[in-house]
């Protein structure tokens, strides 16, 4: 038997686990799948497998006709004090149980893999799981310590996920530098400042290390919902008008299309109590059809599939000046050509807080721009053009470092064994 340690990574959009062999102190492998979930239609709740997760959600519930609930960016939910529980297929699901479904995957496959049960981890979590709320933090923490209870670790700590970032970096340094990392994922961005030296990589006293931590709760998932609600919403009655039953014309409210635009509510959206209002605008907006499809959007549970589009836009102008933003279903038909300027100018507040917040961080700490040696980007959104463009605008001195986007924080958590020390 080996002494093995998992790195878990919860994510908004992927999670990780890196195994780590303690007696030989390396990684050994990496395992990584989306945090998704899917309950199919129809089944009940003795069935035997009453959900599908990770790579798999998606082809089943594709399969079935976007049927039955899927849910995305579960990790958004942990600090939502007004979220207590769900309820699919006649069982009741609280934050908890949720997370614990997305670890409980990765830990079974990692011990399937390594053919025996390991219940030491070291978990992930951002620096603030949502606006500085330390109340809400407090809350989203224990949801997550509580889902690897269930999930069947014992033996657990916390890291902030930048700091594991910076750990899987260090092994790729010479020498010593005080580096800035910034984590950019789905759900937030995490920044920490940090001494690196490859010479102190097993060393147990690396809190001293860690000079600064902070974060903001945006990423591509807000990339993503500025772009919906630019590009997207028009499709679905935003500024249509329709006349009241006192012969006004009035706007829809706006309130209506925040609840298409974001997973915490996608996720949840309860149709039937909208649903009455919807039909109301549609009439007496004389049967506009945009109001039609914003029925069949949430009638036929199309969001995940919608903003699977927008996310391929977005990827796709990673790389080239100009996309096209195409969905076509069920009667709803969407074509728009975006160029980069154009997408720079729909994230660009977005990209600003996270500028701002990053401006504050420094003075705060203050960590004048001199002292950074080296620049560390991570996580998928990293690879935006308008976020490495910030990146290297405000410190065009320092050299900057990127990759492995979507595996670094797990295999730094596996480095953080040091936590068990203390
Ligand atoms: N080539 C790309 N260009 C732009 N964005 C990308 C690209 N590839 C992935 N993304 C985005 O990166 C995000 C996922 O990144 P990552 O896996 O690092 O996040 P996460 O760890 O799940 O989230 P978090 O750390 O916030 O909980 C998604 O918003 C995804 O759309
Ligand atoms: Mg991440």
């Amino acid at each position: 038997m080996k002494k093995l340690l998992y790195g878990i990574d919860f994510g908004t959009t992927n999670s990780a686990l890196s195994v780590f062999d303690e007696e030989q102190k390396e990684v050994i492998t990496t395992i990584i799948i989306p945090s998704l979930i899917y309950f199919p239609a129809g089944l009940s709740s003795s069935s035997a497998s009453e959900y599908v997760v990770g790579e798999r959600a998606v082809e089943e519930y594709l399969k079935d006709g976007m049927q039955g609930r899927f849910i995305k960016s579960v990790k958004q939910i942990l600090s939502r004090s007004t979220f207590s529980e769900t309820r699919i297929h006649n069982r009741r699901y609280n934050a908890s149980d949720l997370v614990a479904i997305i670890i409980s995957e990765l830990k079974k496959r990692a011990d399937l893999l390594m053919g025996q049960v390991c219940q030491k981890a070291v978990i992930g979590r951002p620096v603030f799981f949502d606006d500085d709320d330390q109340q809400r933090d407090t809350l989203a923490q224990s949801r997550l310590s509580k889902a690897a209870e269930l999930a069947g670790l014992r033996e657990v700590r916390f890291q902030f996920e930048p700091i594991g970032a910076a750990f899987a970096y260090e092994r790729a340094l010479k020498k010593k530098e005080r580096v800035l990392v910034a984590d950019l994922g789905g759900g937030t961005t995490d920044f920490t400042f940090l001494t690196l030296d490859p010479d102190r990589k097993d060393r147990s006293d690396r809190q001293k290390d860690v000079l600064a931590t902070g974060g903001i709760y945006i990423g591509g998932d807000s990339f993503d919902s500025s772009f919906m609600w630019e590009r997207g919403t028009p499709y679905f009655g935003k500024n249509v008008q329709y006349q009241g039953t006192s012969g006004k014309v009035l706007t829809v409210p706006m309130s209506l299309f925040a609840h298409i635009c974001t997973w915490d509510k996608m996720n949840f959206f309860n149709s039937l109590r909208v649903r009455k209002d919807i039909e109301d605008y549609y009439y007496f907006s004389g049967n506009n059809p945009k109001f039609r499809n914003l029925i069949t959007l949430i009638d036929n549970n199309l969001g995940y599939s919608l903003f699977r589009e927008i996310e391929k836009t977005k990827i796709a102008l990673s790389q080239t000046d100009n996309a096209r933003f195409q969905y076509a279903n069920m009667g709803i038909e969407i074509g728009e050509d975006v160029s980069l300027e154009e997408y720079n100018g729909i994230i660009e507040k977005d990209v600003r807080r996270i500028d701002d917040y990053l401006e504050r961080f420094l003075t705060e700490n203050a960590i004048k721009k001199e002292a950074i040696d080296g620049l560390f980007l991570t996580g998928g959104s990293s690879l935006v053009p308008a976020v490495r463009a910030l990146f290297k605008k405000k410190f065009p001195q320092v050299r900057l470092h990127s990759g492995d986007n979507f595996i670094s924080v797990a295999k730094g958590l596996a480095y953080s064994g040091y936590l068990f020390e203390h």
